[in-house]
């Protein structure tokens, strides 16, 4: 059984929902948070559809051994491929998955060269088909998948000379784009990297939408912890590697 003050469960591949974690720790600062970083398992963007859901039910049942009242999937890779199999398979469960802001960027830079940076698997989804299709009308989308990015974030290339030129090379036919969609939870991290190779660009992420989707389904069941205190944090990271969870607390 699970009330008001049970922790809402959190997980990604790896250190990348960190991002999406301080946004839910903005917006709900008396909540009560446990998060996995499968980083063990890190990338989820390179295996095969069926690995990713395996890998997410592994984290999603070990959040609700831990009492989660609701789980939120800090990974737009496995929200793209895995969050309607799990939601059918857990139907009790409140989970809620992040998209790549691609509504906000369209609508917000209508008639612009909007560039959606996720991860290869994301990139081949349905769910981001339909986005693209959805705003194409309203602005020139290009989906550019970032092979290898999130293995130079979970090694810790935040902002050194690695990271900048591999930004550089992925970036060179997308230098003049109006806005830009960080659809990995991992992106946000290394903002200042983006900001140095593209300069004071518009960037979009998914983080707060997410973060306000959490309140708005628990205040709708009743769910909100009433606090006044501030809740704790939880971090767990798959791998052996203490690097890792360090990078996590650091990153938090
Ligand atoms: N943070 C994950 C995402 O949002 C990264 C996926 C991966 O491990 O490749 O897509």
């Amino acid at each position: 059984m699970t009330d008001k003050t049970s922790p809402i469960g959190v997980f990604d591949s790896g250190v990348g929902g960190i991002s999406v974690l301080r946004a839910l720790k903005r917006l709900l600062p008396s909540e009560n948070f446990i998060f996995i970083g499968d980083s063990a398992n890190a990338p989820y963007g390179t295996k095969s559809a069926e690995e990713v859901i395996k890998l997410s039910e592994n984290s999603l049942k070990r959040l609700l051994e831990m009492g989660a009242k609701q789980i939120v999937i800090a990974c737009n890779t496995a929200t793209a491929v895995a969050a309607d199999c799990l939601r059918e398979k857990y139907p009790h469960v409140t989970i809620i998955g992040i998209e790549p802001a691609i509504k906000p960027a369209a609508t917000e830079n209508p008639g612009g060269k909007i560039a959606v940076l996720a991860t290869d698997l994301t990139v081949h989804q349905r769910r981001i088909s339909a986005l693209y299709e959805r705003y194409s009308e309203k602005a020139d989308i290009k989906l550019v998948s970032c092979v290898g990015l999130v293995e130079l974030i979970e090694s810790g290339h935040l902002y050194d000379d690695v990271l900048f030129s591999y930004l550089e090379n992925l970036l060179r036919d997308f230098m003049d784009c109006d806005a830009y969609v960080l659809g990995c939870t991992h992106y946000p991290l290394i903002k200042d990297a983006f900001v140095r190779i593209l300069g004071n660009v518009k960037l979009y992420d998914g983080g707060e939408g997410t973060a306000r989707r959490s309140r708005e389904l628990l205040i709708k069941a009743g769910m909100l912890n009433p606090g006044p205190d501030e809740g704790k944090i939880t971090i767990i990271n798959t791998s052996d590697d203490p690097s890792l969870t360090e990078l996590s607390y650091k990153l938090m």
